[in-house]
């Protein structure tokens, strides 16, 4: 798969990305429960004219995560900061972002999980009492200062829940997982994007590139932009199943949308480890990926495609994969359904 289909899962969003970005729950497709106990806690917060409890939201690239931030601030009507884990380096620049804030205003950070310890002390008391105590200067004039901050939203965003300590996350009075997305959500994103972006596609187009979207939004709606220029140059600017098709063939996607990775994993699995069990971190060191990113990133799409199952004695290769990859499947998988 081409590198602006998988390569812009972890980058930053792009002008794109924003222009597609649903700004309310109404245009925001799927994830019901999700939304659901959402929209309760900010008609709740709203009704007693008081601010939204942090929220954390966790789940792999793409699939809604900031999306939903922004909503939640345009639903209470106020602004929301944006910034992510890595880029907040010292207690200052989170005095510097927290005292921006007006009362009920949202701090979005992304990629919470990377936030240095040092710094998610300081947003302990921030959280909990909208308090900040920070030393200033250094040496024999070094003090303590206490800030008092306005009552703010937190609004965590992480791909890797597993990696969020235990006294942070019971700081959230929220948190929630994102799921990957079925096919006719993802038709329904697609045929929205596509009246934004003014493209010409009919049902069974927009099912078609769905399909191969990995579960994922963000691959949707890049797949979609793929199209619309694969038809304004080969079918007169009209997208319908056979138009989709052949610009996505194009461009080495197949029929189930996998990625490289996707590959790789159910290949080393079958190949390097006879289909499993293998332990987590043999498959990882295998494939050359982190641990946790495969367990958190990869391999939920795999799992609930059915392809792999996690078991006790670790990952197990299921019969589709071993179609995906074009080796027969071995009478000893059977065994371990
Ligand atoms: N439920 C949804 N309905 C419509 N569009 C969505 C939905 N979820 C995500 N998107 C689109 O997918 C893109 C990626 O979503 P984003 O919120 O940036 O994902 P994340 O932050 O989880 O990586 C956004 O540009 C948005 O347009
Ligand atoms: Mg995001």
């Amino acid at each position: 798969m081409p590198d602006f289909v998988t390569n812009t899962l972890e980058a930053p969003d792009t002008p794109f990305d924003i222009s597609l970005r649903p700004p309310m729950f109404s245009e925001f497709a799927g994830q019901e429960k999700v939304c659901e106990r959402l929209e309760v806690m900010v008609q709740a917060a709203q009704g007693r004219g008081d601010v939204l409890d942090h929220v954390l939201l966790s789940g792999p690239p793409g699939l809604g995560k900031t999306t939903l931030a922004y909503i939640l601030a345009n639903a209470m009507g106020v602004s929301i900061k944006n910034t992510s884990g890595p880029t907040i380096e010292k207690a200052g620049d989170l005095a510097g972002l927290l005292t921006t804030l007006e009362r009920g205003d949202v701090l979005f950070i992304d990629e919470i999980h990377r936030l240095q310890p040092t710094i998610e002390e300081y947003l302990y008391p921030a959280m909990e009492d909208f308090k900040l105590d920070i030393i200033i200067d250094q040496g024999p004039n070094a003090r303590s200062v206490r800030l008092n901050l306005p009552k703010f939203t937190l609004i965590g965003a992480t791909t890797r829940s597993g990696m969020i300590s235990a006294p942070l996350r019971s700081r959230f009075g929220m948190a929630s997982r994102l799921d990957y997305y079925v096919a006719d959500e993802l038709q329904k994103i697609i045929q929205r994007s596509a009246r934004i972006i003014n493209i010409d596609i009919d049902a069974q187009g927009a099912l078609e590139i769905a399909a191969r979207s990995r579960g994922t939004p963000r691959i949707a709606n890049n797949l979609l932009r793929w199209v619309r220029d694969f038809a304004q140059v080969r079918a007169n600017s009209v997208v319908n199943r056979d138009v989709a098709d052949r610009a996505l063939s194009m461009l080495d996607i197949d029929a189930d949308g996998f990625d490289e990775m996707d590959k790789r994993i159910l290949e080393a699995l079958i190949h390097k480890f006879q289909g499993g069990p293998v332990g987590l971190n043999s498959l990882a060191v295998a494939i050359g990926e982190e641990a946790g990113t495969l367990e958190e990133v990869n391999e939920p799409y795999l799992i609930m495609q059915g392809y792999i199952k996690r078991t006790p004695q670790g990952r197990v290769a299921l019969p589709p994969a071993y179609r995906k990859v074009g080796v027969d499947v071995p009478s000893k998988a059977g065994e371990l359904f």
